[in-house]
């Protein structure tokens, strides 16, 4: 059988990092997503680590004309016949400190760009190189669910992921015929710049979970939004 091939963006911290490293781990061979390579540090000693299974490339997701340029260059690290096995949409964007009475429409645009529709079209230029029966999964949060928020807190983050689970189940329905299981998953609350050292789970666990949340799904399965732990909870 040949080497799986995995996709991560926003590889080069925090959850997307954890999971390069852990998915190199199990043997597969990775392409690490980032907008600055050159100072992704991290990333470019595990590539130095190993040889020819770990390809960093740019891409920052909210940019059409990086996402191009990223999508005409990744059948050259793929090779002829190389296939995406797993794309993991991670990379995203918290704009902390909102207001209400001063929410700014570049905060809102921004996070939609970068949580919603930046992963969605990426997904959707991606899909010609996404091997038949594999798997897509977003990067949702628990913050997106319409059934559990209580409270006003980062409307611009909220709202997006809300954006992105919708994008996410029209991505499943587009791609089951070809047997290719979409997932939206909530990492837990997570130890990372974006969650906070007071979080309660590691960047280990949370990762360990959501492999094994995708390695369990099947295409065609009716779409549901799960925690790391395989909870499902409210959309
Ligand atoms: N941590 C949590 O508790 C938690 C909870 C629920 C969901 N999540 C989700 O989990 C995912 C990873 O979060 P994290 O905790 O690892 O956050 P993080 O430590 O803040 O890392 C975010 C990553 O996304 C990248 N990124 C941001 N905007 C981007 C863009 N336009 N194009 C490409 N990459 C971009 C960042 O790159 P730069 O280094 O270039 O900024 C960084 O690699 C996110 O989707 C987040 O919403 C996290």
């Amino acid at each position: 059988m040949s080497t799986p091939h995995s996709l991560v963006t926003g590889a080069n911290r925090g959850l997307g990092l954890e999971s390069v490293r852990q998915l190199l781990a199990r043997g597969d061979a990775v392409v690490a997503a980032c907008r600055q390579p050159g100072k992704a540090g991290a990333l470019n000693a595990l590539a130095g680590d190993h040889p020819g299974r770990l390809h960093v490339l740019p891409l920052d997701v909210a940019d059409a004309r990086s996402r191009q340029a990223f999508v005409a260059e990744l059948p050259l690290v793929l090779g002829d016949d190389g296939r995406i096995d797993l794309l993991l949409n991670n990379a995203g964007v918290l704009h902390s400190g909102e207001r209400w009475g001063q929410l700014e429409p570049a905060v809102l645009e921004d996070s939609l760009r970068t949580n919603a529709t930046g992963p969605f079209l990426l997904t959707q230029a991606l899909a010609p190189l996404l091997a038949d029966g594999g798997k897509v999964a977003f990067v949702s949060t628990i913050m997106s669910s319409l059934g559990s928020r209580r409270e006003f807190r980062s409307p611009s983050y909220a709202a997006s992921k809300a954006a992105l689970n919708m994008l996410a189940l029209q991505a499943g329905f587009a791609l089951a015929p070809r047997g290719i299981a979409v997932l939206a998953l909530h990492p837990g609350w997570v130890q990372t710049d974006m969650g906070g050292a007071g979080a309660d789970v590691s960047p280990h666990d949370a990762v360990a979970g959501l492999l094994q949340q995708i390695a369990r799904a099947r295409a065609g399965e009716p779409m549901q939004l799960r925690d790391w732990r395989g909870a499902v909870l409210p959309w």
